[in-house]
């Protein structure tokens, strides 16, 4: 399906339409610093449906449409709503595709925006389903490797290295991105515990596993996640107990990467990537908040603009 009507999976992205919409985030870019932004949204409404917790998604979602001129329906405690009385999914979504002309889903089960689109006469965006993808987060993530590697366009990140470090079994923004990437032939390098390493429908056979320390020699871009407690088995939560130290970032282990390496993490961090960590210039988890703004406004200007 054409992301423009659903946004269900990155697998709706091939690399004609990513250069197309990065061409549009990249206008949008100028745009914000010139402090003009075209209000192409105006009188447009976003609905934004969050069934578990979010920071940064949500309220890019929320910029990203205010900042075009539209307005959002905020609902990012579904126990305050509907839900709380036994609402289905169908129905809460067909309920507000009567307000709003989009719809932002985050949601616990792999296939909730999927299950939406089929009912709702709005475009849905899946803003993180389960374990299973985040596309938005990926094309954020993709978007920042073009950025902060300074190249002209994604095509360009053939033979280079990414490593994604931590919890690659659970974490949706990992499978999102490892799809995406997939376009681009970058080598991809897996730093996981066996318990959570990447899923094997989703590897390729010159994917690598290495350890961390092997994985910063070589790196250009460290991709780093938090363990996903939320979505872990209690047999594995014993197991995983106190791996985490295995994974962490310090200044110690930035002084062994290449000296353009980019560091990324989707976020939340809790404990993978000390705060001395920060102050390097090649710490771009901050900016790539910001540029998940405009990867965001360009998705919804791509939608209901
Ligand atoms: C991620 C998510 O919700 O999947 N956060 C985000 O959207 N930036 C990552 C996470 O929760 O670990």
């Amino acid at each position: 399906m054409e992301w423009r009507r659903a946004l269900v999976e990155i697998g709706q992205f091939g690399g004609a339409e990513i250069a197309e919409l990065f061409a549009v985030v990249r206008g949008i870019e100028g745009e914000l610093e010139e402090g003009k932004v075209r209000q192409v949204l105006a009188g447009k409404v976003l609905a934004n449906l969050f069934y578990e917790p979010s920071t940064r998604t949500s309220s890019s979602f929320y910029a990203a449409m205010v900042r075009q001129g539209g307005s959002v329906i905020p609902i990012n405690d579904v126990t305050y709503s509907s839900v709380s009385k036994g609402e289905t999914l169908a129905d809460t979504v067909r309920t507000l595709a009567c307000y709003a002309d989009v719809i932002a889903l985050r949601h616990p089960a792999d296939d909730a925006t999927l299950q939406a689109s089929r009912v709702c006469p709005v475009p849905v965006i899946n803003a993180g389903n389960g374990k299973g993808e985040h596309p938005t987060q990926a094309l954020l993530d993709l978007y920042t490797m073009v950025r902060e590697l300074k190249l002209e366009e994604a095509a360009e990140l053939r033979g280079r290295v990414v490593a994604f470090v931590g919890d690659l079994l659970y974490g949706r923004t990992v499978h999102s991105l490892v799809k995406l990437l997939r376009l681009y032939s970058v080598k991809v390098v897996l730093v996981a515990p066996a318990a959570l390493q990447l899923p094997y429908t989703l590897r390729q056979p010159d994917d690598v596993e290495m350890s961390l320390a092997d994985a910063l020699a070589v790196a250009d871009v460290l991709y780093v996640t938090r363990v996903q407690q939320e979505r872990l088995p209690v047999e594995l939560q014993g197991e995983l107990r106190g791996v985490g130290f295995a994974y962490r970032v310090g200044v110690a282990e930035m002084a062994r990467a290449k000296p353009s390496m980019v560091l990324m993490h989707p976020l939340p961090r809790v404990g993978e990537i000390e705060v001395a960590v920060d102050g390097d210039a090649r710490a771009a988890y901050f900016r790539q908040m910001r540029y998940g703004m405009v990867v965001r406004m360009g998705v919804l200007r791509g939608m209901v603009g």
